[in-house]
């Protein structure tokens, strides 16, 4: 029994900002963000977008390739994506930028846009871990039950819509996106997902945090909001959090799975900032080339980076049949953890 990925899809907005695009707005430069984060691009959703509309195109690639397309037509495109979008038994959509605040879950307007009659749905939050922590899950919920063979997990997030853009700490480092695969349990051998490691240290809560709006600081009647709604970071330690997380996962991983560093063929770790990969394949001792880095055009996306990238290497062709992958994420919580995949 195995859980293979047989569709993935990704969504960005329209609009693409350049560090200079933001240079021109706050203080800061190409040239920072660029040596500091390796970021160089990012994309930003419309006023009128939210999660659950980069979720669904999202959604509906990875659904269509389930299906046997993977072209350019929209039309084509959503005929595939709706039949097969019936067979979906389970949605699990890991955001952190949801629709609304508590309910609905974002997951369940996916469901109901898409088409996915009969799939359960829910939302989880691993913040950047999230994809990670959604594919064990839904992995775990196709495994536990004969009745369920299908699942579509996404990473989607707004997040131009939470971030304070008068902080430039911040600011620069994050875009909009959204990342799915459609995965299928089946009789075969050694294919698919392997393990996932999952981990959480809630005593770094406070380092990743949007304070406003939930039970413990509720927004109040006749209150003018302007701060405490955005994300706040404290990046240094959430830095030295990263690093080691990065590291000690793909160890652990390797050693869970009796993999050694020439089996492995990419490591798509979260794409936060291109300097914390760099350490993690340093100290390591795994050459840089394995790891797919894509943060340069993006930015980071949370929960969305993952799927991002494995969807960019999958239509690349960059990713053949039988290839040995590591997934490699950290983030809000703080979370942390990895998963074993044959492609
Ligand atoms: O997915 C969620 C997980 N998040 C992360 O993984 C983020 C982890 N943290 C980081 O990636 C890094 O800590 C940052 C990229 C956020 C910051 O890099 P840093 O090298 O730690 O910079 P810093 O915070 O120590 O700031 C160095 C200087 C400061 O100026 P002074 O005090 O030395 O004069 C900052 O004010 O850089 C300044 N600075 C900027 N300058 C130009 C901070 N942000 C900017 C900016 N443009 N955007």
């Amino acid at each position: 029994m195995a859980i293979e990925i047989i569709g993935t899809g990704k969504a960005v907005p329209h609009k693409k900002v350049s560090n200079d695009d933001l240079a021109a707005r706050i203080d800061t430069s190409d040239e920072w963000i660029r040596s500091h984060t390796g970021i160089g691009y990012r994309y930003i959703a419309d006023e009128s977008d939210a999660c659950s509309n980069l979720a669904c195109e999202a959604a509906k690639n990875a659904l269509a390739m389930a299906a046997g397309y993977s072209g350019a037509d929209s039309t084509q495109r959503d005929r595939a994506a709706v039949g097969i979008a019936e067979t979906i038994d389970v949605i699990i959509l890991a955001t952190v930028t949801a629709d609304y605040y508590g309910t609905p879950s974002t997951a369940c307007i996916v469901q109901d846009r898409i088409g996915a009659h009969g799939a359960a749905a829910m939302d989880i939050n691993a913040a950047c871990t999230g994809f990670i922590y959604g594919l064990e899950t839904a992995a775990g919920l196709l495994n536990i039950s004969p009745h369920r063979k299908r699942a579509l997990v996404i990473g989607a997030e707004v997040l131009s819509k939470v971030i304070n853009w008068n902080d430039r700490a911040t600011c620069v480092l994050f875009g909009d996106g959204a990342g799915a695969a459609v995965i299928e349990k089946t009789d075969a051998d050694k294919t698919g997902l392997l393990m996932s490691l999952l981990f959480a240290d809630g005593s770094g809560n406070e380092s990743l945090v949007m304070r406003r709006g939930g039970t413990r600081n509720p927004f109040k009647k006749g209150e003018v909001i302007d701060a405490g709604i955005c994300i706040e970071m404290n990046g240094q330690e959430v830095y030295n959090f990263a690093v080691k997380a990065i590291t000690s996962t793909i160890d652990s991983l390797m050693k869970a799975g009796n993999i050694k560093i020439d089996d492995i063929d990419r490591i798509v770790p979260h794409q936060a900032n291109a300097r914390i990969v760099q350490a993690a394949s340093k100290r390591l001792g795994i050459p840089l080339e394995k790891f797919y880095l894509n943060i340069e055009e993006y930015a980071n996306t949370s929960s969305a980076t993952i799927p991002i990238a494995l969807d960019e290497m999958n239509r690349s062709g960059f990713l053949k049949k039988g290839d040995l992958i590591l997934t490699v994420g950290f983030g809000g919580g703080l979370t942390y953890g990895g998963n074993i995949i044959y492609w």
